[in-house]
């Protein structure tokens, strides 16, 4: 049996290309979903990856969500945190509600399944955290105040606690997906997209969710022992760092 690993928001978008990806690399694989059960079923019917309902955004759920996968599986030693909303609108349309669900689900949702995971880590010496950040916490995005700050947030948080775990065997990284073909980039509306957005990617395409999976599996391999507090950028050339 692979190392074990758990993916955030792992049966839908990014986060099922994830989630398969690590499993054909031989990975024991674990998926959280918030809400969309019936998209979870297929998931697992398609994969037989294991799905678990619990929201990221309640610390004392993911202390609760975490336990059983470990009980079910073992420790966990590779811990994707993909999880992630939009709510966009121009900053001055935007509700108190929109930030806090953006900034509770993208920022406290990393702390929340982090946190409980790392003692275990640090224990075994040995963990793979990857955070999946965004383009639009590198460059900020207009519409996305609540989403920018949270996925900068997400930087920092990855730059800090790599600092933490790199003397414990564990290694912190993040991803930054430019514009991938997932729901929730297609849910752009279409004139923006078409005329705003793929104009700027210099390849002149959306990113596919496997090209994202495929750098999360390099980042939890052995080869990738000495690579931490990184940000791996996937954008098709959209914002060079
Ligand atoms: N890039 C450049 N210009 C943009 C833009 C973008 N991403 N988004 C909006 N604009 C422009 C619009 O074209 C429009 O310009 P004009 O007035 O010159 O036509 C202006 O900003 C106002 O936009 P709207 O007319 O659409 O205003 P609205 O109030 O109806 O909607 C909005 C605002 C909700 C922000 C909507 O424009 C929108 O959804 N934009 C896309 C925001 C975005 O990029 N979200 C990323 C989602 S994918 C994701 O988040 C994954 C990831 O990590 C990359």
């Amino acid at each position: 049996m692979g190392r074990i690993a758990l993916v955030s928001g792992g049966t839908r978008g990014i986060g099922a290309a994830i989630s398969i990806a690590l499993k054909d690399a031989g990975y024991t694989v674990a998926a959280t979903y918030a809400s969309n059960g019936e998209a979870a079923a297929k998931f697992t019917t398609k994969t037989g990856i294991q799905a678990y309902k619990w929201s990221v955004t309640d610390y004392d759920e993911c202390v609760e969500g975490i336990a059983k996968v470990e009980a079910d599986l073992g420790p966990i030693e590779v811990l994707v945190n993909n999880a992630g909303i939009t709510r966009d609108g121009m900053f001055h349309k935007i509700t108190p509600q929109q930030w806090k669900e953006v900034i509770d689900t993208n920022l406290t949702g990393v702390f929340n399944m982090t946190h409980p995971i790392w003692t275990g880590m640090r224990d075994r010496s040995f963990g793979r955290v990857i955070n999946i950040s965004s383009i639009n916490g590198q460059k900020g995005q207009m519409g996305q105040v609540n989403y920018s700050a949270a996925k900068a947030g997400d930087l920092g948080f990855t730059k800090a606690l790599a600092q933490e775990g790199a003397s414990k065997g564990i290694t912190v990284n993040a991803i930054c997906p430019g514009y991938i073909g997932t729901e929730m980039v297609l849910a752009v509306p279409e004139k923006v997209l078409n005329e705003k957005i793929i104009p700027q990617i210099p390849v002149g395409r959306l990113g596919e969710p496997e090209e994202i999976a495929r750098c999360v599996v390099f980042l939890a391999s052995d080869d990738a022992g000495f690579i931490t507090g990184s940000t791996l950028t996937a954008n098709g050339g959209q914002f060079v760092v």
